[in-house]
């Protein structure tokens, strides 16, 4: 595993647009399917072996948490091999649990596996504020008592025991938080106004591995009928479609012919349509979705962020970054979080003209190019939004805060490089020296 220590992730990214992406790529396994399912595996009384778990660095991090409460782990032959037997209470720092917002996920599985365990609240982010009561409201029914004490949250169930939840709205964490708690909980747990993400999916047939009896995985109610014990299980992580949506853009916005495959074209509908309607030609069979682009796109109008199978959030800034660039004005809403417009004041300084209204609906008024610029990450995916407005930017992009986009990008400079951008990691401080 080649994995992202701090400090390769302490570089820049260098990247010299203009040049056309070309080929194919193998998309790697799903951060967020990852994360929620490494939430997931401390229920199992036995060992799990994870196939195509991508290496990235929440991924690393993540595995540091669950070794505290007495996971072990391995790296074999590229599988993940985790024994979550011998599980025990403990006191983390609040950096394991700070940054990462599904390091929190965890406390149901240990509350179930456990009856008692603490956590330190996760902060907020760079995306705006991300509150986790409907996480809490949820566990609550299910029997836990909860209290936050000093930034930690203190839980105990000593009698879990199934019920009927109603999330006041459809979170992707929340439901997999609760429904993983429910597998281990005895008898039967509706939850409704569930999310309904493929990672979602995913996380159930995982618990259903293990033993779990879960239905309506995928749809707005999910029924789980808890089990008294589940087991270790093999299982391999799908795809992740929105690193293979960001590919796409990224051909897209090269006027570039890139397929991504190992994917589920049905996972991509919101965004190809945009595509479409922005005259990409996009094509798809059954694992695979294939963008050619030529010309300019033309801007697209009522583009909303919306809960799956709306158009995803984590695909607006990269999305913003093609519009950046399109013949015509485009407009992107974003309804799921206050914040996520990190990247506009970046993308505006490459010369794009994007005006933010009430934190939430970009305007962006299209420009026939973007020029090289430096400019900062302000979080995962408004830094892959940089670093595609930089591969079709005249000139040098220089992109520093490159550690966000390690926390969700296996390899996204050489896959770039494979497809034939100009993408190079250089450490900061050989780029400093030559500023200086
Ligand atoms: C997951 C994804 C993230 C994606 C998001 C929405 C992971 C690791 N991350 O995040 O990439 O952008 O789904 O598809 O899987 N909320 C509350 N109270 C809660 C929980 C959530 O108010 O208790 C709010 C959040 O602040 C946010 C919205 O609900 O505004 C959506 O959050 P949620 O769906 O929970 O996102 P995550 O699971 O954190």
């Amino acid at each position: 595993m080649n994995s992202k220590d701090g400090t390769k992730s302490m570089n820049v990214l260098k990247v010299i647009g203009g040049k056309r992406l070309q080929g194919s790529v193998d998309i790697t396994g799903s951060k967020n399917a990852a994360l929620a399912i490494l939430s997931a595996v401390l229920l199992a009384d036995g060992v799990t072996t994870l196939y195509n778990v991508p290496d990235v660095s929440d991924i690393h991090i993540k595995l540091r948490l669950l070794s505290r409460f007495g996971a072990t782990y391995e790296w074999r032959e590229g599988a993940l091999i985790i024994d979550t037997r011998n599980l025990h209470t403990a006191e983390v720092e609040e950096e394991l649990v700070r940054p990462i917002r599904t390091s929190f996920y965890i406390l149901g599985s240990l509350l179930a596996r456990l009856g008692k365990t603490q956590l330190p609240a996760p902060g907020g982010c760079n995306i705006g504020a991300r509150p986790v009561d409907l996480h809490i409201k949820g566990l609550r029914i299910l029997g836990a008592e909860i209290d936050l004490t000093g930034g930690i949250y203190y839980a105990e169930a000593p009698n879990l025991q199934g019920g009927e939840i109603y999330l006041d709205f459809p979170s992707a964490g929340a439901t997999q938080h609760l429904m993983a708690t429910a597998a281990l909980t005895p008898g039967m747990t509706v939850i409704q106004n569930a999310a309904m993400e493929p990672e979602i999916v995913s996380l159930a047939a995982f618990l259903g591995a293990m033993g779990a009896r879960i239905e309506g995985a995928g749809s707005s109610t999910i029924t789980i009928q808890g089990m008294d014990r589940l087991t270790g299980c093999e299982f391999r992580v799908p795809a992740d479609r929105l690193q293979a949506g960001t590919y796409l853009l990224a051909a897209a916005i090269t006027e570039g012919d890139v397929t991504v495959r190992g994917v589920m074209p049905e996972h991509q509908t919101a965004l190809l349509n945009k595509l479409r309607e922005a005259g990409v030609d996009c094509s798809e069979g059954h694992d695979w979705v294939r963008v050619q682009m030529v010309g300019r796109p033309v801007g697209v109008q009522k583009i909303k962020t919306m809960p799956y199978p709306g158009f995803p959030t984590d695909i607006q800034q990269p999305m913003a970054a093609l519009l950046a660039i399109a013949d015509g004005n485009s407009t992107i809403e974003e309804t799921i979080y206050e914040g996520r417009t990190g990247h506009v004041n970046e993308l505006n300084r490459m010369g794009a003209k994007i005006m933010v209204q009430g934190g939430r609906v970009s305007h962006i008024d299209g420009v026939e190019r973007l020029t090289g610029a430096h400019v900062v990450a302000s979080d995962l995916r408004a830094g892959a939004a940089l670093v595609l407005a930089g591969l079709a930017a005249e000139g040098e992009t220089i992109i520093r805060n490159v550690h966000f986009i390690d926390r969700g990008y296996q390899n996204f400079e050489q896959t770039l490089t494979a497809l034939g951008g100009d993408v190079e990691r250089i450490p900061v401080t050989e780029f400093e020296q030559a500023l200086s």
